[in-house]
């Protein structure tokens, strides 16, 4: 199987092919992802609330995004590796939207990197990330980086002037050069107009089902996290509780460890 990059997913649109991402911050997890046959591996900001237990993503370093970006990339053969660029690492000048994206790259082994917002305000580190060589995906609706601006995480395109402003958006990102966009709490039939629009996949999360692509938080996909707009597929938290009740069970009766698990 050839590796997905960056300009196979985006000519993937013209093929019609569905594009399965999901997020993932660990090594085993990255692993079983790339095995299971997943396009994308993202190693998302999400991982300051999904496995840091921080409120919100703001406060997630580029050396944590380093880390879980080169335990993730070590484990992926075939899958896409793409990093979020946290907060702060892109929004103040180019040249340091540029080392910090090198640095995703270089020390953690990412092929690509996702940064929020558009391209009228982020522009010139776009540009300076891309002429490096390193592919961008771009993210809007509800990026969740702004959401003291935003006032909380709520959909996103519901007025006339969001819609519009949203396609605006999305448009400024493919004319830049993203490779392809996420598309995060917005309505439906807005985002089946902004894919209909492009010629860059759109990837969904809380965007329905017309989006070239679809991504989720593997925590919450797996019943390990919370499940807004997500289906949960397994009750990984419920299996995890029972084999941990059933563990302390057997270390309080003796019945663990047996013969078997025990050295000569
Ligand atoms: O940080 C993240 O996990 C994300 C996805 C929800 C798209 O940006």
């Amino acid at each position: 199987m050839s590796r997905v990059t960056a300009a196979s997913v985006r000519a993937g649109k013209q093929a019609g092919e569905k594009i399965a991402m999901l997020t993932a911050y660990d090594h085993p997890s990255a692993r079983i992802l790339d095995e299971a046959g997943v396009d994308i591996v993202l190693i998302g900001d999400s991982c300051g609330m999904v496995i840091m237990g921080r409120p919100d993503t703001l406060s997630v370093t580029m050396d944590e995004m380093v880390h879980h970006t080169r335990c993730v990339s070590s484990a992926v053969e075939h899958a896409l590796v793409v990093a979020d660029m946290p907060f702060l690492s892109y929004q103040v000048t180019a040249q340091e939207a540029l080392r910090n994206a090198g640095r995703l790259v270089v020390k953690g082994g990412a092929q690509a990197v996702k940064l929020e917002g558009p391209a009228d305000k982020f522009g010139l580190s776009i540009k300076a990330i891309l002429q490096a060589g390193i592919p961008v995906m771009g993210h809007i609706g509800l990026t969740p980086q702004s959401v003291n601006q935003i006032g909380g995480y709520k959909v996103q395109g519901r007025s006339p002037e969001a819609r519009n402003r949203l396609k605006q958006e999305a448009k400024g990102l493919e004319g830049i050069g993203c490779f392809a966009i996420v598309l995060e709490c917005i309505p439906a039939d807005l985002a089946a107009e902004i894919t209909e629009m492009l010629t860059i996949p759109t990837i969904g999360i809380g965007a329905g089902s017309a989006c070239d692509g679809q991504v989720l938080v593997l925590h919450d996909m797996l019943g390990w996290g919370h499940t807004k707009f997500c289906k949960a597929y397994a009750d990984v938290r419920g299996m995890m509780g029972q084999a941990c009740e059933a563990y302390v069970g057997e270390v309080k009766s003796g019945a663990f460890p047996a013969e078997e698990h025990a050295f000569e």
